[in-house]
């Protein structure tokens, strides 16, 4: 008998147990049963199953504390729980202390079907096609940029050329990219690491306050300044500067940026002296500041000023080859923080965050990744809990979060179609009622380019 079709039933209950075991031999599997906590962990270590149905309630023991017994020992045996209606807090005891999932008394014969079949899929996932173990970039991975194609090396060449001198930099590449994280490792690899790292976020700096929190003020420069106080230039030092999303930065403010880019000088708001600015300037934008010049809306003497070195940050759509040791980065960095262990990949779920676009880069593959991972409750990351992480965030547009436009919807209600067909375009043109053509057509214009 293959392991993965052994099954353990340990309930106190002669009915349940005879019934359980008539249902499950029904299906193919192969049943053990015990009557007690500790015949049940006796049959786990000779009979060795890979899924369990548990009573909660033992005579000899808590249901819970065998739970804890196996799955403490083993991570991958999947154990189902039998609860009754009114015990809501056993069973999120159960969940917390790593139950696969569980079931209501009484049975209901599809709620256990589903459940037992699940339970078994996952298990034979861990064992079979799961390639993919985790790999753990070391102590510090916030700044640790992944990344192997021809682009993202680029990217690190000049990085490195960065180190040795201070020359303005302006990062651009659509949201999620990475490029707070590029301006971090500029920082951290300039020499000057211990220096301020200072932040300013061009969206949220109204004019009237831009100047003193840039510059800083002397006391009684106006109202409300009741003491001096040095601004983000200042504060910077040898250090760094980050504007991001300079892209956003007002009209009157760009003129009072590129002053002080033209002259690296500046006074506090009420002052008189003038202090010099030594910290390196990095900018980054998501929007495609060449356009928003010609439309007037960014000053073009500007522009030039931040791009003395320019980076152009790829969309993950565009470097798919990086993503499967992404995911090997981002799982063991999600491990760590969510206390799991999922350290495999089905192949299936690695097919479709590849055949995915992306639309929100590396940001939107973490939180897929995260979602996944708490979705799939086992050591192996599966295709059916990416396939629903993904079109919950995917089709979710962080402009409107609110109700979702027509477009949005028959955008998602393809992709789903697809999906559902497993990649076949002339089943899922059928279902949908479109020529096979059409869907291609669609399909492209959401990105997906080699259908
Ligand atoms: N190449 C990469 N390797 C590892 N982590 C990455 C990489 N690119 C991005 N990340 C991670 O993805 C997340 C989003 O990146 P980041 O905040 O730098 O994006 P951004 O380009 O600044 O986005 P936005 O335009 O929305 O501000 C962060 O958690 C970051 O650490
Ligand atoms: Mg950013």
């Amino acid at each position: 008998m293959q392991a993965i079709r052994k099954v353990l039933v340990i309930d106190d209950e002669p009915s349940i147990r005879e019934s359980l075991e008539m249902f499950l031999t029904e299906k193919g599997l192969s049943v053990a049963a015990a009557a007690t906590g500790k015949e049940g962990l006796a049959l786990w270590r000779s009979y060795e199953p890979k899924v369990i149905i548990l009573d909660i309630r033992l005579p000899d023991s808590s249901g819970l504390d065998i739970l804890r017994e196996i799955t403490s020992r083993d991570t991958d045996v999947k154990v189902i729980m039998i609860t009754a209606h009114h015990d809501m807090e056993s069973t999120i005891e159960a969940m917390r202390r790593g139950a696969y999932d569980y079931i209501h008394k009484p049975l209901d014969v599809d709620e256990l079907d589903h459940a037992v079949a699940m339970a078994q899929h996952i298990a034979a996932a861990s064992e079979s096609n799961a390639a993919l173990v985790c790999k753990d970039p070391g102590p510090d991975p916030r700044h640790y940029i992944v990344g192997n194609t021809p682009s993202m090396r680029s990217i690190f060449k000049t990085i490195g050329l960065l180190s040795r001198n201070r020359a303005t930099v302006l990062i651009e590449g659509e949201t999620g990219t990475g490029k707070d994280l590029i301006a971090r490792v500029i920082h951290e690899s300039s020499g000057l690491q211990d220096q301020p790292y200072v932040t300013v976020d061009c969206t949220t700096l109204v004019d009237t306050l831009l100047e003193s929190e840039l510059f800083g003020h002397e006391r009684g420069a106006f109202t409300g300044a009741v003491e001096s106080k040095k601004g983000r230039l200042e504060l910077a030092g040898r250090g760094t500067i980050f504007f991001d999303e300079v892209g956003d930065l007002p009209g009157p403010l760009q003129a009072k940026l590129l002053r002080f880019l033209e002259y690296r000088e500046f006074t506090r708001v009420g002052g008189t002296q003038t202090y010099r600015s030594q910290a390196r300037i990095i900018a980054a934008t998501n929007r495609n500041l060449v356009d928003l010049t010609r439309k007037g809306r960014f000053r073009e003497d500007l522009l030039f000023r931040l791009k003395v070195i320019s980076l152009h940050v790829p969309p993950l759509r565009e470097r798919i080859e990086d993503l499967p040791e992404m995911v090997q980065v981002f799982l063991a960095e999600i491990n760590r923080e969510l206390q799991t262990k999922v350290t495999r990949v089905e192949k299936e779920a690695m097919n479709r965050l590849r055949s995915y676009t992306w639309p929100g880069n590396v940001r939107e593959l973490k939180n897929v990744l995260t979602k996944a991972v708490m979705e799939s409750r086992g050591s192996v990351l599966l295709a059916d809990a990416v396939k629903d992480s993904l079109t919950e965030i995917g089709t979710e547009l962080p402009l409107n979060k609110g109700l979702r436009t027509l477009d949005e919807v028959e955008k998602e209600h393809i992709l789903q179609s697809v999906f559902q067909a497993d990649g076949n375009l002339s089943a899922a043109a059928r279902a949908l009622g479109l020529s096979r053509p059409t869907l291609r057509k669609r399909l492209k214009q959401y990105g997906y380019y080699g259908v």
